[in-house]
C-alpha cells in the first residue's frame, strides 16, 4: 500500500491546532490510515490534575475503534509546528496494540517500524502465556 505520507502529516497538523494543552504548552497531533485507507486523528487534551492528560495518540486510538478502522498501518505524530515528534513510551506501547510491529511512523529521518521503536515489547501473548494458572478466569482476554 502506498502511503500518502504529506498527507498524513498534513493531517496530523491540523488537528495539533486543536489539542487542548494549556499546562505543557506542546499541542500535538495524530494521524493515521488502516490497510484501506481510512484516517483517524487525535490530539493532545490536557487537564488541571496533570496525570490525567490524554495524549494525542490516546484519541487516535479511540477513534480509531469509534470509526470502525482496521490496524493501523502508517501513523504520523507531529508537535503543533508540523514537524514529526517520537511519541513517549507509553504511546508506544498503545500504538503497537493498535498496529503490530510493522506499523510505520514518519519520523525526519523517513518512516520507521514501531517494532524498531520498541523492541522487547509486552504484548497480550505475555498474558496467555505468563499468567498464573490459578488465578486465570474464563472472562480474561
Ligand atoms: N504528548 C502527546 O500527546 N504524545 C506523546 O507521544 C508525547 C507527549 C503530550 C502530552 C502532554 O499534553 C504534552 O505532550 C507534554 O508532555
Amino acid at each position: 500500500m502506498d502511503i500518502d505520507w504529506p498527507a498524513l502529516r498534513a493531517a496530523a497538523t491540523v488537528v495539533a491546532a486543536r489539542a487542548y494543552a494549556p499546562y505543557s504548552g506542546l499541542a500535538v497531533g495524530a494521524a493515521a490510515v488502516d490497510a484501506d485507507g481510512t484516517m483517524v486523528t487525535g490530539c493532545n487534551v490536557e487537564n488541571a490534575s496533570y496525570g490525567l492528560t490524554l495524549c494525542a495518540e490516546c484519541g487516535l486510538v479511540s477513534a480509531q475503534r469509534a470509526a470502525g478502522a482496521g490496524p493501523l498501518v502508517a501513523v504520523s505524530v507531529v508537535a503543533g509546528d508540523g514537524a514529526p515528534l517520537e511519541p513517549c513510551g507509553r504511546c508506544r506501547q498503545l500504538l503497537l496494540e493498535a498496529g503490530g510491529p510493522d506499523l510505520l511512523l514518519d519520523t525526519d529521518g523517513g518512516p520507521q517500524r514501531l517494532g524498531d521503536l520498541l523492541p522487547g515489547a509486552f504484548t497480550a501473548s505475555d498474558l496467555r502465556t505468563r499468567r498464573s494458572p490459578t488465578s486465570a478466569t474464563d472472562s480474561d482476554a
